[in-house]
Parts: structure tokens; C-alpha cells; sequence
């Protein structure tokens, strides 16, 4: 899972599909989240995020975070962005087509095609982080479906 800072979007959609995958009991996915930028590196999520996913059931106080690099290529089979900024950035990363062949817009898992944009929650109120979580409860529903159920 992987956005701009790795403290708002990615750690929130890490930790989602984490929790599913717990209660779920399924055994053998690993998961994991960075962010493209170096601002925030080795910092815990931002505090609304943090709250944001307490008050819906989800931890994510352990994670820490990292920034985005090309091994992740040789460690992940599905890296999703958040935003088409993200998307790009990674793109221009990859060190051959089956590493672009592993990047993808999380939001077109639920609208196909459509390119949608988790939005940027970081400078807005505090009701953008509901909506991102919102937003990455249906995606990781969708996900777990297709490539662990499916
Ligand atoms: P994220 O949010 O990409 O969802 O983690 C942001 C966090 C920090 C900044 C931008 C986006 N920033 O510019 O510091």
C-alpha cells in the first residue's frame, strides 16, 4: 500500500487489510505500506489517522514509516497506489515491465478503469478520514475476494 508520506492513506489501508486478514484467519499474505516521499520516514501515522482507525475497530500505532524503493519490487507481488501521483512515481521506479506489471490504482479494484483518487486527507478536517477509511474498507473487501478467495 503505498502513498505521498506513508502516515495517512497507506498505513490506514495496511492496517485494514491486516485486521481482515486476521479475523478472516487467512495465513500467508504479507502486508506492508510506504509512502513515495522521504518527508515523514520513521514516523508513526499521523495522530487523526490513528484515531480515525481506533474508532473503527483498527491498531495501527506500530507502524512506522518507510519510504517507497525499487526492491520493494523483488519483495511484493501487488503494490497499489493511492493516487495517480503515487502511481507514477512508482512507475518511474520499476526496472522492467513485470515490475509496472505489479503496480495498481487501489480505487480501480472498486471502479474499474475510472483512475479514482484516494484523496489526500492530510490538510483537510477530520471527516476526510473517515472517507479515506471508508473509501479502503470496500477496496480491501474487494482485494481479499479476487486474489485470496477468488
Ligand atoms: P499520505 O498524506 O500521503 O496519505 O500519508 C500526506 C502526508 C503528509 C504530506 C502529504 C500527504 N506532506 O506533504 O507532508
Amino acid at each position: 500500500m503505498v502513498c505521498l508520506g506513508n502516515i495517512c492513506r497507506s498505513p490506514i489501508a495496511e492496517g485494514i487489510l491486516r485486521q481482515k486478514l486476521l479475523d478472516q484467519n487467512i495465513e500467508g499474505v504479507s502486508t506492508d505500506s510506504a509512502g513515495t516521499s522521504s518527508y515523514h520516514i520513521g514516523e508513526a501515522p499521523d495522530a487523526r489517522m490513528r484515531q480515525t482507525a481506533k474508532s473503527n475497530g483498527v491498531n495501527i500505532d506500530d507502524l512506522k514509516a518507510r519510504q517507497f524503493v525499487a526492491q520493494d519490487y523483488d519483495e511484493f507481488d501487488l503494490i497499489y497506489a493511492m493516487d495517480s501521483s503515487n502511481y507514477n512515481n512508482m512507475i518511474a521506479l520499476a526496472r522492467n515491465e513485470e515490475d509496472k506489471s505489479k503496480v495498481k490504482l487501489i480505487l480501480n479494484e472498486v471502479n474499474p478503469g475510472k483512475n479514482q483518487a484516494v484523496p489526500d486527507p492530510y490538510y483537510g478536517g477530520d471527516e476526510g478520514f473517515q472517507h479515506v477509511f471508508d473509501l479502503l474498507d470496500v477496496a480491501t473487501d474487494v482485494i481479499i475476494d479476487k486474489y485470496v478467495n477468488g
